[in-house]
């Protein structure tokens, strides 16, 4: 009989704590990045277990310049590096990440030491490129002031958004992930009327109650198949913060089946749609990294601490990328 592979927890609920790290793996710190992979799910059991309702996770997502460092065998299908777009006003960054480790709990704490002990298994074997904790912020807002998260898919409908099935049969299970770092302009932004604040969202600020804004970055993200059907991908975005230095931000984090949903969001947003050239979120808002991973299965990085993959020289004398080893 066959056995589904088990995804990474990248459905579990939406929590009020994260730790991001995004890193790049350096020249020979490979076999140790592999290990910690394999070993990942068992360092979160123990630091999770005895704090159930801590409900710590973690997910990892594997970069495209490091997949073939890394692994052995095929590549996910739509595994490339995150695309630079460059609107009229606004641009989305492409910046470097071969790691992304997107830590989720109840507790600052737990977090912090699921990050710690991964660093401490990493430290020298790579290098931080970004690393961010969010916050749980009032009845989950953004720093915007705006709920953020209300339309994410729930049940077999998030299932079916961010798991990938017979497309790429040998990454079944697996998913997309994009990040980008958001910084916000909060003096400008409150200096807006609430009003035009809503106009920009598309909800209501005190109510969420959606409201019918052409243009707005409600109406700029639902995004349709031709036979009508939305295509939704599943975000967990999280405010951070420096009261001290003056700086508020949103990570987005979207996962799906294929980064194309994503992406076409995300062009919409930098490149405009139709009559409207940009989300005017953006005019508040500078991404100031952006980055996409595929999320193998819990399974594939359990494996990985089995066999080295084949050194650079030996793919390309052996045309083993071409093999199927899996
Ligand atoms: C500055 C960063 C961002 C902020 C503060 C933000 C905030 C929000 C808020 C307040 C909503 C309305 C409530 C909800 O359904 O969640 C929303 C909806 C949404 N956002 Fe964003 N967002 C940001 C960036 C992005 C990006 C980069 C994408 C996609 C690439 C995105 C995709 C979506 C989607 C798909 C929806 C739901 C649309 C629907 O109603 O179906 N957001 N966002």
């Amino acid at each position: 009989m066959l056995t589904m592979p088990t995804p990474q927890a990248v459905l579990s609920p939406l929590t009020t704590s994260s730790l991001f790290l995004v890193l790049t793996v350096d020249p020979g710190g490979e076999p140790v990045v592999r290990e910690l992979l394999a070993d990942l799910s068992g360092i979160e059991r123990s630091i999770g277990f005895n704090h159930p309702e801590g409900e710590l996770s973690v997910v990892v997502g594997i970069g495209s310049e490091v997949w073939e460092r890394l692994l052995d065998g095929p590549r996910p299908a739509e595994l490339h590096p995150f695309p630079e777009l460059r609107g009229s006003r606004h641009r989305a960054p492409s910046t470097p990440g071969d790691l992304l480790f997107h830590i989720r709990a109840t507790r600052q704490d737990l977090c912090f030491s699921l990050g710690s002990e991964v660093m401490a298994r990493l430290r020298g074997s790579v290098t931080v490129v970004d690393e961010v904790s969010g916050f749980g912020y009032l009845d989950r807002r953004d720093l915007l002031g705006f709920v953020d998260g209300t339309e994410n898919p729930g049940g077999q409908t998030a299932v079916d958004a961010v798991v990938i099935g017979a497309e790429d049969p040998d990454f079944a299970g697996g998913s997309y992930v994009i990040v980008q770092k958001y910084l916000h302009d909060l003096d400008a932004w409150e200096r807006l009327p609430v009003e035009q604040q809503e106009q920009i969202i598309g909800r209501r600020k005190l109510s969420n109650v959606e409201i019918d804004t052409p243009g707005s970055h409600v109406v700029l993200n639902t995004i349709t198949d031709p036979d009508g059907t939305e295509r939704k991908i599943l975000r967990d975005n999280m405010p951070f913060g420096s009261p001290g230095r003056g700086e508020f931000g949103t990570y987005f984090i979207g996962y799906a089946r294929t980064p194309a949903v994503t992406e076409e969001m995300l062009r919409h947003m930098f490149l405009g749609d139709g009559p409207v050239s940009h989300d005017r979120i953006l005019d508040f808002s500078t991404a100031v990294t952006g980055t996409l991973f595929f999320v193998p299965t819990a399974d594939l990085l359990d494996d990985l601490g089995d066999e080295p993959p084949a050194t650079a020289d030996e793919r390309g004398s052996l045309g083993i990328g071409d093999l199927k080893t899996r």
